[in-house]
């Protein structure tokens, strides 16, 4: 099993592992093709990096780090907004959605009250069904710990559905300080972690 840097060509296994993998997750249910153009601005942006585990071939998990989130909405804004309009066009008439794409700008660019949080974040972390319980979650935080102090970064936040409880033990197990629970999205309660180098 390799551990490594993604590459655009992977953008595609990469949003079909985050729809299969986190389906209730906002950027899941925007979509495979969305996912896909969400995921290679990513790396286009170079504001962020994707790790992906490879297994005779295939992509069997991927987590990605977005070094600095005012920065990659901003590049967004000013480099992809006809992508989006594109890809978000057929839940353009749809209230709820765009109440949700509006809570999501809102977590990237405000700070929870009374909690200055750091600027990196990362996003999608997962593992095929059947490479689960291998140590394959923990290379991947890892490795994404170490692309984030490539770049002089040593603290991150991390948002989990509170619902997920195979997720919070993970994060526990890797050394995150739980910094309480907030409403992401109206009524579904997500909880919010920080890794920190100690
Ligand atoms: C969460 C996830 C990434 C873990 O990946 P993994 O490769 O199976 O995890 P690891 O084998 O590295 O496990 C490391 C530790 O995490 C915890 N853990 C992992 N899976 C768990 C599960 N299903 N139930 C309880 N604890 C679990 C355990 O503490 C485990 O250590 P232990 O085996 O010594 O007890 C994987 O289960 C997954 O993709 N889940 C669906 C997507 C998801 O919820 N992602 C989180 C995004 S918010």
């Amino acid at each position: 099993m390799q551990i490594r840097a993604a590459a655009p060509e992977d953008c595609l296994a990469i949003a079909q592992m985050h729809k299969g993998r986190l389906p209730d997750s906002f950027l899941g249910f925007l979509g495979t093709q969305f996912l896909v153009f969400f995921y290679k601005s990513l790396l286009e942006s170079k504001i962020g990096f994707i790790i992906v585990a490879e297994e005779d071939k295939q992509v069997v998990g991927f987590y990605s780090g977005i070094v600095n989130k005012h920065k990659f909405c901003l590049y967004l804004v000013k480099n992809k907004t006809l992508g989006t309009i594109h890809f978000l066009f057929p839940h353009f008439f749809n209230i709820r959605v765009l109440r949700k794409i509006f809570e999501d700008f809102r977590y990237a660019w405000k700070n929870q009250k009374g909690v200055v949080l750091p600027e990196a974040i990362t996003l999608g972390l997962c593992v095929s069904k059947e490479y689960e319980g291998k140590e394959i979650g923990r290379k991947l935080f890892f490795a994404t710990v170490a692309a984030f102090q490539e770049e002089g970064i040593t603290e991150f936040n991390i948002v989990a559905g509170s619902d997920r409880l195979a997720a919070q033990r993970f994060f526990n197990h890797v050394g995150c300080d739980k910094m309480g629970e907030f409403e992401l999205h109206k009524g579904k309660l997500s909880t919010l972690y920080v890794w920190k180098k100690k």
